[in-house]
């Protein structure tokens, strides 16, 4: 079974009560359960700094079925309105059957609620899955130039050194407010 999904703008938000699935906070004393699902879902660099994400960033929330976790979010405020959403993963055995989609809609919602009215993400562009699920949300691609141009130098560097963009990362942003 797969979870629907809504299309365009008007589906930029969509609650997750499909599946069975529910979310929940995972405080930070109990995260270490979700390391599994990092172990299974990231490699090299980005599985050291996913662990060390997971222990340190502000909010974690988990998708919970039939009492299991099936994946998690991490996120974080970059700034008064900008939400920042730091890591997904999905567990293997779960993918491809919408649950990604619903953990993403889990926290837009999220963060919209702490106050984001624009949320950014960091993906490689080789990650033709994560690429897909964001740009199936309306992310769209911004540059660093295009941030410093629209939002001064400063701005841009603060920004890029706080998401710790990689070599070769690019980033997606999404703006909550526009039509
Ligand atoms: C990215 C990820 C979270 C997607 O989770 P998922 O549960 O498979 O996502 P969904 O089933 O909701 O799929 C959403 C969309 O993503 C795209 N997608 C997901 N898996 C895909 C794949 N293997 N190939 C191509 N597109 C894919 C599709 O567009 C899909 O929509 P569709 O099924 O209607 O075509 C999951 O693949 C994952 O955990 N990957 C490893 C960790 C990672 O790279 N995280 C992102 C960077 S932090």
């Amino acid at each position: 079974m797969k979870a629907k999904r809504g299309s365009g703008a008007s589906a930029k938000i969509w609650p997750g009560d499909a599946l069975g699935v529910t979310f929940q906070a995972v405080p930070a004393d109990t995260r270490d359960a979700l390391r599994l699902i990092l172990d299974q879902s990231f490699t090299g660099i980005y599985l050291w700094h996913a662990r060390r994400t997971l222990r340190s960033v502000a909010w974690v929330r988990e998708g919970i079925l039939e009492e299991s976790s099936i994946g998690l979010t991490m996120s974080t405020m970059l700034g008064e309105n900008i939400g920042y959403v730091a890591y997904e993963a999905v567990a293997p055995a779960w993918r491809r059957k919408g649950f990604g989609s619903l953990l993403l809609d889990d926290v837009l919602q999220f963060l919209q609620a702490r106050g984001a009215s624009r949320i950014l993400a960091c993906v490689r562009p080789e990650n033709v899955p994560s690429v897909l699920l964001l740009r199936s949300r309306c992310f769209e691609r911004i540059t660093f130039r295009s941030v410093a141009h629209s939002r001064g130098f400063p701005r841009a560097v603060r920004l890029w050194a706080r998401m710790v963009v990689a070599p070769g990362e690019h980033v997606y942003h999404l703006n909550l407010e526009s039509p």
